[in-house]
């Protein structure tokens, strides 16, 4: 259970507080992930070269972090760093984001103690640099006491390989217990059948995300409306909204508006709308023909 903190909100900027006082502060999103793109083309933009738009994402993170902070949002998520932009960016790019987000944590660690914000990780993170991994293990231990949001960064993070590792590790955990009770998987399938040991459930809990909630919404910048492999069984049913801003322009407003953007939505996790009236009881058998559901459209 999270406990309660006292509300910031009075720390919002005026602009902020203008939007924020439009929301349903019982109706703010648990968990909120943000795929950030566009630092090329804010940097192309004016010019500049490549490793300047990362730069200035870096600043946008912090100040989107520390609005969520002041309206306590639960859950933050952001992608930072693809399995994909590991394999395939030039070498020089990666090591400059590597560079980055160990700046970023030294020089971010006080702010984020500041604000209760919690640090961690999602991705295949063992595949970075030994130096990156030890930083990262410092800041999420430095702000392990924190209780506001939580600051996830995806980290050479893929949402296939996710699920490649959480079925491994399903599996895996199988053999072991049938090891420990000195029997075959075969013989533990017979005691407990195999959908009851691989279920929805289970594999979630074996993902990198299984002590979050999934996101209640994604946000994408930079105008693209794709999910570039980010959270993919997460995000069954949240809510997307994308926006032109490219991620060095995005700011706490930003995130408060996709958020109110976000309250107007109805949400149906698969069910009927709320205003739904129509009753099918006892209709089950009664399918129209196409002629006279043509006939009822041709009444009007
Ligand atoms: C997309 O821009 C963004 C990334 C590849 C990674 C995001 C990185 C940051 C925001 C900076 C560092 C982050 C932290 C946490 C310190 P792009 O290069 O794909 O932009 P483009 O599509 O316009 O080329």
């Amino acid at each position: 259970m999270r406990q309660s903190v006292p509300s910031r909100v009075h720390e919002l900027s005026a602009e902020e507080a203008l939007i924020y006082r439009q929301l349903d502060p019982q109706k703010i999103p648990q968990h909120v992930a943000i795929i950030m793109d566009g630092n090329g083309r804010w940097a192309g933009k004016r010019a500049l070269k490549r490793f300047l738009g990362h730069q200035q994402g870096a600043e946008s993170v912090q100040f989107v972090v520390e609005t969520a902070s002041r309206i306590d949002l639960p859950w933050l998520t952001l992608y930072a760093f693809s399995l994909e932009n590991n394999l395939r960016r030039p070498k020089a790019e990666v090591s400059f984001l590597m560079k980055l987000l160990k700046n970023y944590l030294v020089g971010n660690v006080k702010r984020m103690n500041d604000n209760n914000v919690r640090m961690a990780y999602i991705g295949r993170t063992t595949g970075l640099p030994n130096e990156i991994q030890d930083t990262m293990q410092w800041a999420s231990e430095e702000t392990a006491k924190n209780t506001g949001t939580t600051l996830t960064l995806a980290l050479n993070y893929g949402s296939r390989s996710e699920i490649v590792d959480a079925t491994r590790s399903l599996v895996q955990s199988l053999i072991d217990e049938a090891h420990t009770r000195g029997c075959s998987l075969e013989d533990l399938l017979q005691v407990d059948s195999l959908d009851s040991r691989i279920d929805e459930a289970q594999l979630s809990a074996n993902l990198y995300t299984a002590h979050m909630p999934d996101p209640d919404l994604v946000v994408r910048t930079s105008g693209e409306q794709r999910i570039s492999n980010f959270l993919l069984w997460q995000i069954a049913y949240a809510e997307i909204f994308v926006t032109d801003r490219l991620w060095p322009d995005f700011r706490g407003i930003h995130l408060l508006e996709a958020i109110q953007n976000f309250q107007q939505r109805e949400r149906r996790f698969g069910g009927l709308g709320e205003g739904t009236d129509e009753h099918l009881e006892g209709r089950d058998d009664a399918l129209e023909t196409p002629e006279s559901i043509a006939a009822e459209l041709a009444r009007g």
